[in-house]
């Protein structure tokens, strides 16, 4: 039976998009607030006997959270074999662990709402770092996808002779496969995080590279600052550009990043106007694959 897609407030277009890419029906939902500010869901579409599928980026969860479990709820009530978190932005992967004492750990909080409500989980890079896995943290299945190819394929077609940069050794991973699928070289910086908006980079001599156009990549632009302190270390080298995953740029972020490189480009796991990127058919070819972590 055609799976159906169910779109939180303001993931409609990807939502639409991936529809179109796994034949699914595109449902609906409603969604206001009482007047005492409480919550009100209306699901449009019958899920009687259907893999359900909600669609709902996370890059600012907090807001549309209780919308979100609703909508799942009522996709069971009504009849649904199977409901699934489609999130290509996983939110809460960073407080994996009490650094203070009385802190909560969110991330753990937070996958067991998520695993207590949904039967399973799609993302893409999701920000692991002390865990190396989702399933250390949520007790239903996750795919755990990867935007690496696709960056480096957007790279390779857009960017001539490219030097591909990690800004921080976190993201060998990205710069390393991203590097070696499009046969460029790479380069990591060293950082060092004082707070959340304060972050030292430290590059390695870089001049053997004079010729080539630095991109820098990584997973999230959230503070920008990394991004920021990155671009601080090319000066001398070409005009530099960035690719990025998720393109969080909270707060002055954009403005902060878009003035230090030439061109700055994002997938469209998060709605923003740097998407260049478009991951739907990651998504769509895990969904119709099944695919499991
Ligand atoms: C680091 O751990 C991540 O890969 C990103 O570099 C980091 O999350 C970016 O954060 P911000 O934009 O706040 O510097």
């Amino acid at each position: 039976m055609e799976r159906l897609i169910l779109p939180l407030p303001g993931n409609e277009a990807f939502a639409t998009r991936l529809a179109a890419l796994c034949r699914a029906e595109l449902g609906g939902l409603e969604t206001r607030r009482f007047p005492d500010g409480e919550s009100y869901v209306r699901l449009h579409g019958d899920p009687r006997g259907r893999v359900v599928d909600v669609v709902c980026t996370l890059a600012h969860p907090d807001p549309g959270f209780l919308s979100l479990i609703f909508a799942a709820d009522a996709a069971r009530d009504l009849g649904a074999v199977e409901v699934n978190l489609v999130a290509p932005y996983l939110a809460y992967m960073r407080q994996d662990k009490r650094f203070q004492p009385g802190e909560s750990v969110s991330s753990l909080s937070f996958a067991r709402l998520i695993s207590s409500t949904f039967d399973r989980l799609t993302t893409v890079d999701p920000h692991l770092h002390r865990h190396p896995a989702l399933s250390a943290l949520y007790t239903i299945p996750t795919s755990t996808l990867h935007a690496a190819p696709y960056l480096a394929d957007w790279i390779a077609a857009n960017v001539p002779s490219p030097l591909v940069i990690g800004p921080d050794e976190e993201s060998e991973q990205w710069a390393g496969s991203i590097a070696a699928r499009i046969g460029a070289p790479h380069a990591v910086l060293r950082k060092v995080r004082h707070g959340d908006r304060q972050v030292d980079v430290e590059a390695p001599d870089l001049s053997r590279w004079l010729d080539r156009t630095p991109v820098v990549v990584d997973d999230i632009a959230s503070s920008g600052r990394t991004l920021v302190a990155a671009a601080a270390k090319l000066a001398g080298m070409k005009p530099a550009q960035c690719v990025v995953v998720h393109a969080l740029f909270a707060e002055d972020a954009w403005a902060q990043v878009s003035r230090c490189f030439e061109r700055v480009v994002s997938t469209d796991s998060v709605r923003h106007p740097s998407n260049r990127i478009e991951i739907g058919p990651l998504l769509a070819d895990a969904l119709l694959r099944n695919l499991r972590d």
